[in-house]
């Protein structure tokens, strides 16, 4: 079966569709908003520091794992630790991407609405508080928010089941240079909006007195969010890697850009919130509520505005494309199913979470469990336990469990260069991810207070 498992074809294929999974609605629409309730920049720099300090060595154990077991997430731990209990990495994994996907795809469903909105000038000629109140309607609606998820559950099928070359990589090789492109369009704009040093400031000069043990924990958490870590996601892409893919290397590469796009994100959005007048620390509706108010102030807002939220919807497919990723291979290698079939399943089961998501915002909403919606109930759980659960799993086999031999092999592409960080990596894969994230963990949990 291996002989024949897909590669990526090309190193910026490779490199588009990694980047692709990272950035996403965690970088667009959850990145500003939580630089605007943390504080601004002193969130940034802790947020900088976690990416560098966790998200380097564990994106690369990901890889790493992947590419030497040149399989699913269940399969690689299965090889690479046979007759052991890691096979339920695999199991925790496909779980983990359920639960994100049931509600990061109702999320990307509203942009697919918002892009619409935006062509028809939907906004246009409403206030702010209008503005609010149409998306509360919306967003609470039985019908219609699972009509444009649908859709864009038939768009994640159409590019999965066409496979890991003709599918992901192509869709990423498209989509991801059309995605830098608005991107930068958009802070060259934002950066020309009269008052745009205040956001600038904003981003950009620390306050530390607003760093606190809680924003700490919010930083990690998102850093782990935004780089698709602790799920297997990096495991499953890795396992397409080449022979030749330098691993530490790509790690940079994808941290660099993803972290570059968040920052970009930020430029974009708070130049633009403050020129206005916008508070900046509106919360999750940032992006569907704010932003409308802005463009519509904004000369040729009618353009930007269904720009922008195509540029969102983008974002967010790159991402559940790799999530659906983690469990097609799965399905479809552990349990020798079609990945035409298996994608099918996979898609309709996330389809019928997704519309309970959705359901669970509007009629459902007084249904609860501990106390949460059944959308914040995914979210809570995959960010604050299944994915911290992960990454700390994945920091102890590679430091602890894995022959130092294969690490070094892996890194140094069997010996082709010298890998001189190799017991740094240790290092912080046996000491510093694990107490780190079992601090995330227990916050998350609420046990630290
Ligand atoms: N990293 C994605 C984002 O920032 O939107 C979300 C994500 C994708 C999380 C893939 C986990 C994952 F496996």
């Amino acid at each position: 079966m291996n002989n024949n498992r897909s590669t990526f074809a090309t190193k910026l294929g490779m490199i588009a569709a990694a980047v692709g999974s990272a950035v996403g609605l965690g970088n667009i629409w959850r990145f500003p908003y939580e630089v605007g309730q943390s504080g601004g920049a002193a969130f940034i720099i802790i947020y900088l520091i976690c990416v560098a300090v966790l998200g380097i060595p564990l994106i690369t154990s990901e890889f790493l794992l992947g590419r030497r077991g040149r399989a699913n997430v269940g399969g690689t731990f299965k090889k690479l630790a046979p007759k052991t209990k890691w096979g339920v990495i695999g199991y925790m994994s496909v779980l983990a991407s359920f639960l994100i996907l049931g509600f990061y795809s109702v999320i990307a469903g509203w942009t697919l609405e918002y892009v619409y909105q935006a062509f028809c000038n939907g906004f246009a000629g409403q206030s702010s508080a209008e503005l609010g109140e149409s998306f509360k309607s919306f967003s609470t609606d039985t019908y219609r928010p699972i009509l444009w998820l649908a859709l864009f559950l038939a768009a994640n099928f159409v590019i999965i089941q066409s496979g890991v070359k003709n599918g992901i990589e192509k869709a990423s090789n498209i989509m991801m240079p059309f995605l830098f492109a608005v991107l930068l369009i958009f802070c060259i704009r934002g950066l020309f909006l009269p008052g745009a040093e205040e956001g600038l400031k904003f981003l950009f000069k620390p306050d530390f007195s607003k760093i606190d043990s809680s924003v700490i924990l919010r930083a990690m958490g998102q850093a782990f969010f935004s780089l698709s870590l602790g799920m297997g996601c990096l495991v499953t892409y890795g396992s397409y890697f080449s022979d030749k893919t330098r691993l530490a290397k790509t790690s940079v590469t994808v941290v660099a850009l993803d972290t570059l796009v968040a920052i970009l994100s930020g430029v974009m959005i708070f130049p633009a919130v403050f020129s206005f007048g916008i508070s900046p620390s509106a919360g999750p509706d940032l992006v569907f509520i704010t932003l409308p108010n802005v463009f519509l102030q904004m000369a040729g807002g009618y353009f930007w505005s269904i720009l922008f939220f195509i540029l969102l919807a983008v974002a967010a497919l790159t991402s559940t494309i790799s999530m659906f990723e983690v469990v097609t291979a799965f399905i479809h290698e552990e349990y020798n199913v079609s990945r035409k079939k298996a994608t099918a399943w996979i898609i309709s089961l996330c389809f019928v979470l997704a519309v309970i998501c959705s359901l669970s915002i509007g009629p459902w909403s007084d249904f609860t469990i501990f106390g949460k919606t059944i959308f914040d109930l995914f979210d809570y759980v995959s960010a604050n336990i299944l994915l911290p659960l992960g990454g700390l799993l994945v920091s102890i086999f590679v430091g602890y469990r894995l022959d130092k031999n294969i690490i070094k092999e892996e890194l140094s592409n069997n010996g082709e260069f010298k890998v001189n960080y190799l017991n740094l990596f240790v290092f912080i894969l046996k000491y510093v991810a694990p107490v780190a994230i079992i601090i995330i963990f227990l916050s998350g949990l609420g046990l630290l207070g």
